[in-house]
């Protein structure tokens, strides 16, 4: 059941020289904004001590109208006498979003009392000066509002998958490389270490190396194992990252023996996207969650690989699974459900459930019509999610 798309395959080169041209067109990581959005970049140095200067100033009206020179200053690149453009004198320069540094500008504008323009002034200062992240991200929480390619709404309705650099989508049953894209900005800092248990085509492994995390994927069929391996080494390694496809079964391969040989014990993610039990049928081998001969053996197999990899997981650290239903004798089948009691019962807490659109397989296109019919007559609704599911390590498990 498994397809490679050969004219994909024989592109591939051609792709990945391409992308490597792409020019850097920000300054700051690209992770925290998109190519498309318009920066500014600023004297750092200088556009603090304005700021400073104009936090002293004790009537509303004259901060008002520095606080405005300077927005005109920011968005015409006119009149700018207090050399806050100037970046070719020493010092650190500092790239904001055009746009999010606007609306902070309009907030103090906008203010109805000294105080509080003062409150907006300081925590601008505070943005451009200091770095806030959390212990499992590396997102500035002092420039939050800069990141709004991370979604944080628990239905994802994404139309295109990214078929940029080493991304190619020629495996049927891969996922969509925004999901661990997505997961890895929440839940991972550049240097931690990722696991992808049901590794694929690598699509996660790829995502690992142009995001600066170091990354381990294991794959039961060997020829699918090399493909992903090949993939993953025609992507840039830019941040000089380690990433490992490793032939095994997830249920008992030696997770401890991978990481000895790169010092490390645990690791800060763990991805999961499983066979939905037999809607596609990866191989005819056993050991493979799609052969498993009922809801029960995969769900077996399920928590087996689970208990494997969950040592390996740091404490406070999260797990993804990426899991969808099925439907079988006239009779929905919550897999993802079933999966996510498995997952509790092993020491982890539950933070979110996504619901995310699922793109038309190649299967179902062709036959869109004919499942439409077949809901209609059986009385039940035609697929069209999947779950991204969070969990958290217990600190006490
Ligand atoms: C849904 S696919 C994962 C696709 C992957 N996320 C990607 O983007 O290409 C599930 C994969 O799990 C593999 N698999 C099934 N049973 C396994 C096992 N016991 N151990 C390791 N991999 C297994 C299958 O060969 C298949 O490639």
């Amino acid at each position: 059941m498994r397809h490679i798309i050969e004219k994909d395959m024989k592109n591939l080169s051609s792709v990945v020289k391409m992308n490597s041209n792409i020019k850097q067109l920000t300054l700051e990581n690209l992770e925290d904004a998109p190519l498309t959005y318009g920066s500014i970049i600023l004297n750092k140095e200088r556009f603090i001590q304005v700021l400073v200067e104009i936090n002293t100033l004790q009537d509303l009206s004259s901060l008002k109208n520095r606080i405005i020179i300077l927005k005109d200053i920011i968005t015409n690149h006119k009149n700018d006498h207090q050399s806050i453009l100037n970046i070719d004198t020493n010092g650190d320069t500092i790239s904001l979003r055009r746009d999010v540094l606007t609306s902070e500008l309009n907030q103090v504008i906008d203010s109805q009392t000294l105080e509080r323009a003062k409150y907006y002034i300081k925590r601008l200062e505070g943005g451009i000066q200091k770095v806030k992240t959390s212990k499992i991200n590396d997102i500035n929480l002092l420039k939050w509002k800069e990141y709004d390619n991370i979604i944080t709404d628990s239905l994802w309705v994404i139309d295109k998958r990214d078929t940029s650099g080493a991304h190619l989508g020629w495996y049927w049953g891969n996922f969509i490389p925004q999901i661990p894209h997505q997961m890895m900005l929440r839940y991972t800092k550049k240097g931690d270490w990722v696991v992808d248990t049901f590794v694929g085509s690598g699509t996660t492994l790829i995502e690992c190396k142009r995001l600066g995390r170091n990354g381990i994927g294991i794959e039961l069929n060997p020829n699918v194992a090399q493909k992903a391996k090949e993939l993953t080494e025609k992507e840039q390694n830019k941040y000089n990252v380690i990433s490992e496809v490793v032939i095994g079964d997830s249920r008992r391969i030696d997770i401890k023996q991978i990481l000895d040989k790169y010092g490390i014990k645990q690791v800060q993610l763990l991805i999961m996207h499983p066979p939905y039990h037999d809607i596609i049928k990866f191989s005819k081998d056993e050991k493979d969650l799609s052969c498993a001969k009922s809801t029960e053996e995969f769900l077996k197999m399920f928590g087996d690989v689970v208990n494997n990899a969950t040592p390996y997981l740091e404490k406070g650290r999260y797990f993804a699974l990426v899991i969808g239903d099925k439907y079988s004798k006239g009779v929905w089948i919550p897999l993802g459900f079933y999966c996510m009691e498995e997952i509790l019962k092993r020491g982890y807490l539950l933070k979110s459930i996504i619901v995310k659109n699922f793109g038309e397989t190649r299967g179902k296109r062709n036959q869109k019509e004919l499942w439409r019919y077949r809901a209609l007559v059986g009385g039940f609704y035609v697929f069209k999610h999947e779950y991204i599911m969070l969990f958290k390590k217990k600190y006490l498990s």
